[in-house]
Parts: C-alpha cells; structure tokens; sequence
C-alpha cells in the first residue's frame, strides 16, 4: 500500500504524536557518570579540554557524587590520579590510595549511590601504560593481569560496588573474578571493557586523568578501529570469563558494534561516550555551530538505539537534570 494511502507523516504531526510513537527513550537510570578524583584539600581544577569538567579532591568529588545523586544519576565510575607514580602502580594497590579513599568517602557520604571503580594501571605507573612494561619495552600481560586482580580486589575491599577493568589485558575479567570471590566478594560485579578500541577520541581524558603514556601507543592491546568481528570475539570471551556487563568504547564511532554486541549476547551492554565525544560537543557549541542540548540528547539517543542498555557520559548529570524538567 504505497503513497497516497501511506502517509508516515500522520505520527509526527504534534508533540503529542510524536511521543507515543518514540521507539526509544532516555531516562536517568541508564546513566552513569564519570568523574577524575587528584590529591588534595577543596581542588576544583577544570579540565581545559573538557568544559563543564573537574578534577576532584575528595572532598570535592563527595559532593559532585551527591549532585549526581540527586539528579537521580545511579551509579558515578572512578579515575583517580595519584601523585606517586611507579612501575609497581603501587598507589593502586594501596589501602590508603588515592582511590581507596575516594571509593571509601563516596560510600560514606552516599551510600545509595552505586560507585564502579576503573581499574586499570595507567593512572598508577611512571610510564603510563595499561599494564607493566618489560626490559624490551613490551606490555606484559600476565604480570598486568595478576597486579590488575590485586588492584580490583582492593577498591572492592575499600567500598566499591563494581570494578570496571579498561586495560584490555587477555584474561583479567576470569583473574578478577577468581580473585575477588577467593576474598569472599562473589557479589560484586565485574563490568568489562570488553571492546575497547585504540582511539584518537580518549585525548582530553588523558589530561583529565593524567595518563597519557610517556612513550608509544596503546595498540598492542586496545582494538583497532577497523575491527568488529573482533569485538564480538572479545565480548564473548569476557561473557565466559564472568563478566556482568560487557561494553563498547568510545560509542559514536562504533554504533555498528554496540548493535551487533546487543544482539550476540544476553548480558547487559554498556556503551562509553568517551572525552573526545563529550570535547566535540562543548567546542562546537562554544563557538555556536550546534545546539549543545540537541547534539548532547540526538548522540545519547542515538547511542540508546544502537543497543545499548547504560550509557557512561560526562553529559550524565545534565542529562539527568534535563530528564527532570
Ligand atoms: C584508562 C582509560 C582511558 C579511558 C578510560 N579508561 C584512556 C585510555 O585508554 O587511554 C578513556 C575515557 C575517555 O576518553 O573518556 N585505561
């Protein structure tokens, strides 16, 4: 039954059409917020290539974590950037860490509020790498999985909810798992970054995070762009090794991925709309080429209709803000 009789326009003549027949939504419960913890009393230091971002003490970040509380934002996920930076990562190992104590002071001030600890060594190590580095200059995977285990198991033992590896090291999620139930934490999920692509979009994360790597690049263990049927592979080996949730990072450039991920598997998917995503958004805005809301709410959308269940943003609390009114 062609045109004349079709007529698609009909449902979308008003508002009031045009929400019944959305076919997807956003709410504040599918957010989570990301947010950079540095040493220090009262710091509030902006992230210059991210507008509208902080680096947090503490202090500051308990109370960034209640605005995101209260927004009705579920859950925050935690970078920290240690001052002391060894080959060991041993800031990350320690109970008294940077991170530990925020995890720890979070969960105090907010105990609804869920809090997914990042683990990875890049934050932690001189070289800013992922995982440890050899004599020759390689990443050593086993070694990096056995620290990453001691690191998860920390942050758990120090409050958080879940921990979120993003190194991309062969067989952390089944080495975090084992280890943290041998501790007697068979309850806490493991979200993996399961498909984590080499990407130019993590830059203004760098600065916020202060783990830029002091020499080479991440690709000999984060993906290469080109790469889908790879994706699946590695989600399907994080689904085996336990992992609760499985996600794709960053998100816009890689919708086609998050998609076929929704359909392989039965865990939920967590899509990341990383800093550069974020960066993209307020640069054009500022200069008043987009409409910051509409971009923010169309890529969101966006991200949701591609499959994903949660989406990581730094638009999170906004969102969330929005979604209220
Ligand atoms: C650390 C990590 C990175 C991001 C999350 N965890 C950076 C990287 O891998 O270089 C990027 C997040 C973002 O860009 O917002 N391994």
């Amino acid at each position: 039954m062609p045109f004349p009789q079709e007529r698609p326009r009909r449902t979308r003549q008003s508002d009031a059409w045009r929400r019944m027949v959305r076919e997807t939504r956003l709410c504040a419960d599918s957010f989570i917020y990301p947010m950079f913890v540095v040493p220090g009393r009262q710091v509030r230091h902006p992230v210059g290539s991210m507008p509208g971002i902080f680096q947090l003490s503490v202090d500051q970040a308990v109370l960034e974590a209640r605005r995101a509380e209260e927004a009705g934002v579920p859950a925050v996920l935690l970078f920290a950037a240690p001052d002391h930076k060894d080959a060991a990562a041993s800031a990350a190992l320690d109970h008294q860490g940077l991170a530990a104590q925020a995890i720890s002071a979070i969960k105090a001030a907010c105990p609804k509020l869920l809090v997914w600890a990042d683990v990875c060594l890049c934050g932690a190590t001189d070289h800013g790498h992922c995982g440890h580095v050899t004599a020759q200059g390689a990443i050593d995977n086993d070694s990096s999985v056995a620290t990453l285990a001691e690191v998860s198991l920390n942050y758990v033992r120090a409050g958080a909810d879940a921990v979120a590896p993003s190194d991309m090291m062969d067989g952390r999620v089944g080495a975090i798992r084992a280890r943290l139930d041998a501790a007697g934490f068979s309850t806490t999920p493991v979200i993996a970054y399961a498909a984590k692509y080499a990407s130019s979009f993590y830059g203004p994360f760098r600065e916020a995070a202060e783990s830029a790597p002091a020499f080479g690049d991440r690709r000999s263990y984060q993906m290469d762009p080109a790469n889908a049927r790879e994706a699946l592979r590695e989600v399907l080996l994080d689904v085996g090794e336990g992992a609760d949730m499985v996600m794709v990072k960053p998100a816009g450039p890689y919708l086609d991925v998050i998609r076929q991920v929704r359909d392989r598997v039965s865990v939920p998917v967590v899509a990341y709309q990383v800093s550069g995503e974020y960066s993209l958004i307020k640069a054009a805005a500022a200069q008043g080429w987009i409409d910051e809301r509409a971009a923010v709410l169309e890529t969101l959308t966006g991200i949701k209709r591609a499959g994903a269940d949660l989406v990581i943003s730094y638009f999170a609390v906004e969102v969330a803000q929005w979604l209220r009114t």
